[in-house]
């Protein structure tokens, strides 16, 4: 949903101008006393027909508009209050549309700005299914998928043809963990009038507000760090002005429409972000130094580590790091880092991250990497560090260092 001083709809505070830090909002976003009556957290609105007193005011309601009953798909306060909320995390933003999942919020973003003919950079580094999207669906469309480098920087420009209508950013690369410029990327699309787009799941608005790096449309995975809790699945995109329009036409288009509950989830979680990510940080950074330290390990691939690339970067930009990061052992093969993974106590094993538990996945960059390849010798174990106690976490990656070494 749409806010800021310029927004007929919106009778809150604009972003423009808001002087409450990132912490305060986490608390306060999104919680108007008219869609929440006074309770506390916006509670949930389930709905699919509205009903009218008359024709007239049926007629009045519609089209569908933000803030105003129509109709189950158009919203109700439940939907409203998530989606501001995610707005005021985000200065610069005039509006957030929520989707089903984080790859809902990908692909709908995708064709708001493309059309057949154009070209697209996407980042070589980007999340699979992303990827899928792109070699799939937009291919069938007659929209190519050029990709570049995750550590272009500047040298993007070069990349930039005539048909060239949008680049795609995910900073850092959910896999390997490559950090990019985001404000060279962003200022030389401008210079050519191309649209950028952010999958900033990592790092979440908290930890690197996107749009003030110049990110036109900036997407979230909510099932991972604002919902939190690893049960549910949303995602959202947040779209600068001269998006905005254009962004709530092609959602509605689609149909997309996320279920109350669902949001509810994420609001509540959007209320614990800062300390859930800080500790998911301070944890992940403990066990990133000391895997560093292993024999076992030839690579840590976390941003807040010196030698990972664009470490410089993520200082520069990045106001904390969260919990996903990589190691890559040195040497072996898939059945050593099976026999590494299968037998951890506290990681899980399972698709996504983001909630309060740790996971560890093997993952293999090389198989999908086209524009800058993927030589690491060894495999690659992603893990996400969850709100355990950093040292059991220690203990059961050294047990499994030492599987991986040790067949017994
Ligand atoms: C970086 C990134 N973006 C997007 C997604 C997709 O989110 P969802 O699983 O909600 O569709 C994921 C899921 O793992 C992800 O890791």
């Amino acid at each position: 949903m749409g806010r800021g001083p310029g927004d007929a709809e919106s009778d809150g505070p604009g972003v423009t101008g808001d002087s409450r830090r990132p912490r305060t909002r986490l608390v306060q976003a999104g919680r108007r006393e008219e869609w929440t009556q006074g309770i506390v957290s916006p509670p949930v609105w389930r709905a699919s027909t509205i009903l009218f007193d008359s024709v007239a005011e049926m007629r009045a309601a519609t089209p569908p508009r933000d803030g105003r009953l129509h109709y189950g798909r158009s919203g109700t306060p439940t939907s409203w209050a998530l989606a501001e909320a995610l707005t005021e995390l985000e200065p610069g933003a005039a509006g957030t549309r929520l989707f089903p999942s984080g790859l809902a919020a990908i692909a709908t973003a995708l064709m708001t700005v493309l059309k057949p003919g154009d070209e697209l950079l996407m980042v070589d580094s980007v999340y699979g299914p992303t990827r899928g999207f792109c070699d799939d669906v937009l291919a069938r469309l007659g929209i190519a998928t050029r990709y570049y480098d995750p550590l272009v920087g500047s040298g993007i420009e070069g990349l930039i043809g005539d048909s060239t209508r949008a680049i795609f950013l995910e900073s850092p690369g959910s896999l390997t963990f490559e950090v990019q410029d985001v404000a060279a990327i962003c200022a030389a699309a401008k210079s050519r009038g191309i649209v950028t787009l952010l999958d900033n799941t990592w790092a979440t608005p908290l930890f690197f507000p996107a749009m003030a790096a110049g990110v036109d449309l900036s997407i979230l995975a909510c099932t991972k760090y604002i919902v939190g809790h690893a049960d549910a699945m949303l995602g959202s995109v947040t779209a600068t002005d001269e998006y905005w329009d254009r962004l709530t036409r092609t959602s509605r288009a689609f149909g997309q429409h996320a279920g109350p509950d669902d949001v509810w989830l994420a609001s509540r979680g959007l209320r614990t972000l800062d300390v859930r990510l800080r500790r998911h940080g301070e944890n992940a950074l403990k066990g990133a130094h000391w895997l560093k330290e292993q024999p076992q390990v030839a690579r840590v691939l976390h941003p807040a580590l010196p030698d990972c690339p664009g470490h410089a970067l993520w200082k520069r930009d990045f106001s904390g790091a969260s919990g996903l990061f990589a190691f890559v052992l040195d040497g072996g093969d898939d059945a050593d880092r099976s026999r590494l993974i299968d037998g951890l106590a506290f990681f899980g094993i399972g698709y996504s991250w983001g909630g309060f538990e740790s996971l560890a996945v093997p993952a293999d960059p090389q198989r999908v990497r086209s524009a800058a390849p993927w030589r690491a010798k060894g495999p690659l174990v992603r893990l996400h560090i969850g709100l355990e106690d950093a040292d059991d976490l220690i203990e059961d990656l050294a047990a499994g260092l030492g599987r991986y070494r040790d067949p017994q």
